[in-house]
């Protein structure tokens, strides 16, 4: 394993001292929240923890995590108790830019609606202000996309629709929709531009994560971080 493969998973498994037998988790979508899935079926396994129900945020992570044994449910009214994703960016209050995998809208909901959202990395996820290495990616409806595209070019200096670097042809999320890849230069008041996206029709939602981290753990050469909000 490389050493970036390391933190990752040393990140995550820090994370999931938090769970316990009877919680709801919800499990994030990337390369970091892939070590949380595999720590919580390893376990299962083992009968560390027991009644666990996983709320997936993504296809590839509800696919994960049957093959890790984990039971999976929807997201009800009553939210989960801990969350654990990855994230693109994390700066210093725990604002976070996420969706490089195209999952925002869904990992949102979930940890919007977690008593506990802890966020893993490894430190080069560390910024000093958000949008200083990651474009946000917004969600939008195809219906439309190009007067919704206008719209947020009055936001952001650049924005185009995620395309595979394959083909070229348009991503699409799980939840049937683009993403439009919005490039700032810098980002000063994240909460304004949270603000002035959101009200855009067609958009369903940005990758833009303020206020939800209550924690962060990230890995690197000097061993697990413990950052709190
Ligand atoms: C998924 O849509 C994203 O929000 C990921 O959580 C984020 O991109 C971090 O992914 P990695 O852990 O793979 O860097």
């Amino acid at each position: 394993m490389t050493d970036l493969e390391t933190f990752k998973q040393q990140a995550a498994i820090q994370a999931v001292t938090h769970v316990r037998s009877g919680m709801a988790v919800g499990l994030g979508t990337g390369s970091t929240a892939k070590y949380a899935i595999l720590e919580i079926g390893r376990l299962l396994r083992e009968h560390k923890l027991s009644s666990i129900v996983g709320v997936p945020t993504s296809e590839a992570s509800a696919q994960l995590a049957i093959e890790n044994g984990i039971p999976l449910a929807e997201l009800t009214a009553a939210g989960v108790e801990v969350a654990i994703d990855g994230a693109d960016e994390i700066d210093p209050n725990l604002d976070l830019i996420k969706g490089n995998g195209n999952a925002l809208v869904k990992e949102k909901l979930v940890e919007f609606n977690a008593k506990l959202f802890i966020v893993v990395a490894d430190s080069s996820k560390l910024v000093g202000q958000l949008g200083e290495k990651f474009a946000v990616p917004v969600e939008i409806m195809q219906w439309g996309y190009k007067a919704t595209l206008i719209q947020l070019a009055a936001v952001a200096p650049q924005v185009q629709v995620r395309q595979h670097f394959k083909d070229g042809q348009p991503v699409i999320s799980d939840n049937g929709n683009f993403i439009a890849h919005c490039t700032f230069t810098e980002i000063k008041n994240a909460r304004e531009i949270e603000d002035r996206i959101k009200h855009i029709p067609g958009v369903i939602g940005t990758g833009l994560f303020l206020g939800l981290a209550k924690i962060a753990y990230v890995a690197g050469e000097n061993g697990v971080q413990k950052l709190k909000r």
